[in-house]
């Protein structure tokens, strides 16, 4: 483990006063309705299904707030602090898409610029439209041999910088989805010597901190902020995520104003106890988790290059395209003769093999700890199946490239108060969007509202779209119809 164990992370203070409570059993009379499980319909869990519902409990006596915490919640979040080394860590009961939100909110007011790579979580844009902030686009590196983004080169950050030295806050992934890191720590030296915060979307690297063999991450590097969704690998429940504080140059009030904002003022206890006790079980056994996910991930990538026809990600791309480190905990997979949809398709259809995500080259599986042998051993006997039976080639007609350059007409916010109007999609060429088209997964934008739909950004979501691909953003994802705004 990276960080020496402290043994005051046995404890699990929100675990324990849940259990504790329900030991107790008062009487119930507030939120949430169901009283200690009694009222969840039959039809959906039975009796013995039900158990940890009981635990569904609300601002009671002894359980306190997480929007004023001084009790059970404060002590588990300083507990997590400490885990990561961060100054003050706040649980996100909406996901990283909240945490993302209030990073900006507070730090960016409106008008104020935000230097940000294009391929970002929409969640950024989210936080971009609720603070008025001025987005100023930089590219991350194109990695054309793999059909994929790299990391966001020093160099980039620096003439960006240097153009737009008013920049408040640079905002980052890292990792990006399929594990690549950027030197965050040469980039955090820039930030600070031109008076910017970073910020950091580590939505995927929550497990970096508790193995050598992993990249670093943000904290450790020296981002001001970042958020982690606990839920994609480290354990804890779907929506449960964390914001932490790594330096002193951020306000923390801003922060927690920010939070309320974005934050439910109906915090689920399940989602904010599986945060506690996945912390407790990073803390106590994070090193085993991350050396048996990395064995598994080994052994598949193994596997594969044993498989005719079927391919991983090269390793040899470390230290070139803005990438410093590799999650070896993601398996990158390519197949020969068919795209990644394709691939991902056959995988679940004919193998019930079900992976995160599919680009037009490759497909993603994500290891963890919780997967088994077995899992391996089935997940290549699929992919040894589907090489020897190649089905008519369906995939791309190109290569993908990068996204195109964007011309910003509109900040998103003048953007999203702006009157739209509904246009045939083929009608929509040269206009104003009025709408976000991501293509989902990943959900990567390739116009953000007030955009301006040139004929190259145009043809490259028509692409998309004859691909079959499933668009976030459009009110009709279909892309039949779109809004434009009319300047
Ligand atoms: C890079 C990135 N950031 C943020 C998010 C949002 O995280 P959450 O699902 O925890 O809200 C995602 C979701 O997939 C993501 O991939």
């Amino acid at each position: 483990m990276k960080k020496e164990y402290n043994r005051k992370q046995d404890r699990t203070p929100l675990v324990d006063a849940l259990k504790q409570y329900q030991e107790d059993r008062p009487a119930y009379f507030c939120i949430p309705g169901h009283r200690f499980e009694r009222g969840v319909s039959r039809r959906w869990l039975s009796e013995e299904e039900c158990g940890f519902l009981r635990y569904d409990l609300t601002e009671a006596t002894g359980l306190d707030d997480l929007h004023q915490p001084s009790g059970v919640i404060l002590e588990s979040q300083e507990l997590m602090a400490d885990l990561y080394g961060a100054k003050k860590s706040y649980f996100l009961i909406n996901g990283s898409t909240c945490g993302n939100e209030a990073m900006i909110l507070a730090v960016l007011r409106e008008g104020e610029k935000i230097l940000l790579p294009r391929n970002v979580h929409k969640s950024v844009l989210e936080g971009i439209i609720l603070s008025g902030a001025k987005p100023v686009y930089m590219m991350p590196e194109w990695i054309g041999e793999e059909g994929i983004y790299g990391g966001v080169l020093q160099q980039t950050v620096e003439e960006k910088l240097m153009e737009h030295p008013d920049c408040k806050a640079v905002f980052l992934v890292s990792p990006n989805y399929y594990g690549l890191t950027s030197n965050l720590k040469q980039i955090a030296d820039i930030c600070h010597e031109n008076g910017t915060l970073l910020l950091v979307d580590e939505a995927h690297g929550g497990h970096l901190y508790f193995s050598d063999k992993l990249p670093d991450g943000a904290l450790t590097q020296g981002a001001d902020m970042c958020v982690q969704s606990f839920h994609k690998v480290t354990g804890a429940l779907t929506q449960s995520s964390v914001l932490h504080i790594g330096t002193g140059r951020v306000d923390e009030r801003r922060v927690e104003r920010a939070l309320k904002l974005v934050q439910s003022t109906s915090p689920s206890y399940l989602l904010m106890a599986s945060l506690d006790a996945a912390r407790y079980e990073l803390a106590s056994q994070g090193e085993d988790m991350m050396e048996k996910s990395l064995a598994l991930s080994d052994e598949l990538k193994e596997g594969i290059r044993q498989i005719p026809g079927m391919f991983c990600m090269n390793n040899g791309i470390t230290g070139k395209y803005g990438v410093q480190g590799i999650d070896g905990t993601r398996v990158v997979i390519r197949c020969g003769h068919s795209s990644g949809y394709e691939l991902k398709r056959r995988l679940m259809e004919e193998h019930r093999i079900e992976l995160e995500l599919a680009d037009e080259k490759n497909v993603l599986a994500i290891i963890t700890h919780a997967n088994t042998r077995e899992d391996i051993r089935r997940f290549l006997a699929a992919l040894t199946d589907i090489a020897e039976q190649p089905l008519e080639y369906t995939g791309r007609e190109t290569d993908p490239t990068g996204l195109p350059e964007t011309e910003m007409v509109l900040t998103p916010r003048e953007a999203y108060f702006s009157v739209v109007r509904e246009v045939p999609w083929e009608m929509a060429r040269g206009k104003i969007a009025g709408e976000l088209i991501a293509p989902y997964p990943p959900g990567i934008p390739l116009v953000y509202p007030g955009e301006r739909l040139s004929d190259e950004i145009w043809n490259a979501v028509e692409m998309y779209r004859r691909w079959g691909c499933h668009f976030h953003g459009p009110s009709d994802d279909s892309l039949s119809m779109f809004e434009i705004i009319e300047k």
